[in-house]
């Protein structure tokens, strides 16, 4: 069998290795319009256009943020808009070492015929928009789909997160985007950390199998797995050893070492929490590079302290900067709190 190669193979493998660079991850700020809209909300702030735009701009604005950030996912909106001084989002972040990506899928929909789980949908007309993405400067994807432990998850519902990802990152490959794969396994629960463990091998399992079936390049794609953690009202906590105990066991059984980067995402996890538990598993070597992707986890402090005032901007970079070094250190397994 002939294995379908990309025109732009090589690109993404050096794409891929860009994002994957020692002592940086990923900035996600990629919160659909409705999500940001409850962001701003928190913070007595109307969910316009305008003011999505002056909090995204504060985001990518940090002074120095390439050096602990390689990309910044974006939602459709942020990737064609200009900040009112005029400047491209995309040149902002292109001018400081970062590779802009974009979020792709379509969002969650309930799966007809499971227990109450979802799908992702975005697969229709998905060539066109990532060819037109492309061509505004994004050159990494995302779709995220997730699994609920306490509603299955199914049969049915891993085989279709494993299919949907692995058609996705076929079609972002043809048309020059690095996929990130992101199956997110939710938090909620009360089940213990095997449990976990058990559910994040056999989805996995899946997804690479499906990978396979579709021939992604696998040297031109990211992983962004959940941590492997207890259900978040589970009695029993996990010490940061032991989350990193079993999120190194899932990646060593699972993962070939032909990936070049796995960027976790942090799921409601707290900031410090984020940060410790990416360091604990950064403690032993690994084939890959193993990073964040984190959205919460970079983003909760930095919103609160701007609450939208000009005269916070300073602070509020403070505030990010601080965990993407303290995210950087942990990259690199040498963050001490
Ligand atoms: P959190 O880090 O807040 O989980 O978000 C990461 C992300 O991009 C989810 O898709």
């Amino acid at each position: 069998m002939a294995v379908r190669a990309s025109p732009y193979a090589d690109e993404l493998v050096q794409t891929a290795k860009t994002i994957a660079s020692p002592g940086r991850g990923i900035l996600a700020m990629d919160e659909t319009n409705g999500t940001c809209g409850k962001k701003l909300a928190s913070i007595g702030l109307e969910n316009t256009e305008a003011n999505r735009l002056a909090y995204r701009t504060l985001l990518v604005s940090a002074p120095g943020l390439g050096h602990y950030i390689s990309g910044v996912i974006l939602f459709e909106e942020t990737l064609y808009q200009s900040t009112v001084d005029g400047k491209k989002i995309t040149d902002i972040l292109v001018e400081q070492g970062i590779v802009p990506g974009i979020k792709v899928d379509k969002g969650l929909a309930p799966l007809s015929g499971s227990k109450n789980e979802l799908w992702c949908r975005g697969l229709d007309g998905l060539a066109s928009r990532e060819a037109a993405y492309y061509q505004a400067g994004a050159r990494f994807a995302k779709w995220r789909t997730v699994l609920s432990i306490p509603n299955g998850p199914s049969e049915l519902a891993v085989k279709e997160a494993a299919c949907g990802l692995a058609r996705y990152a076929a079609i972002s490959q043809d048309n020059g985007l690095v996929p990130i794969v992101e199956p997110e396994i939710l938090l909620d629960g009360e089940h213990g950390i095997e449990r976990t463990f058990e559910v994040a091998l056999k989805v996995w399992a899946e997804t690479f199998y499906y990978m396979a079936e579709n021939n992604v390049m696998l040297e031109g794609i990211l992983l962004k797995p959940s941590m492997v953690t207890p259900g978040a009202e589970c009695e029993d906590k996990a010490t940061p050893e032991q989350v990193a105990s079993y999120s190194r066991k899932l990646l060593h059984r699972r993962v070939p070492p032909a990936v070049p980067g796995i960027t976790f995402l942090s799921g409601g996890q707290s900031e410090v929490e984020a940060t410790q538990n990416l360091n604990a598993i950064n403690q032993t070597p690994h084939p890959w590079h193993v990073s964040f992707s984190f959205a919460r986890a970079l983003q909760n402090t930095c919103l609160k302290t701007w609450a939208g005032r000009p005269e916070n901007m300073k602070a509020a970079h403070d505030a990010l900067l601080l965990r993407a070094k303290a995210n950087s250190l942990a990259q690199l397994g040498k963050y001490t709190s």
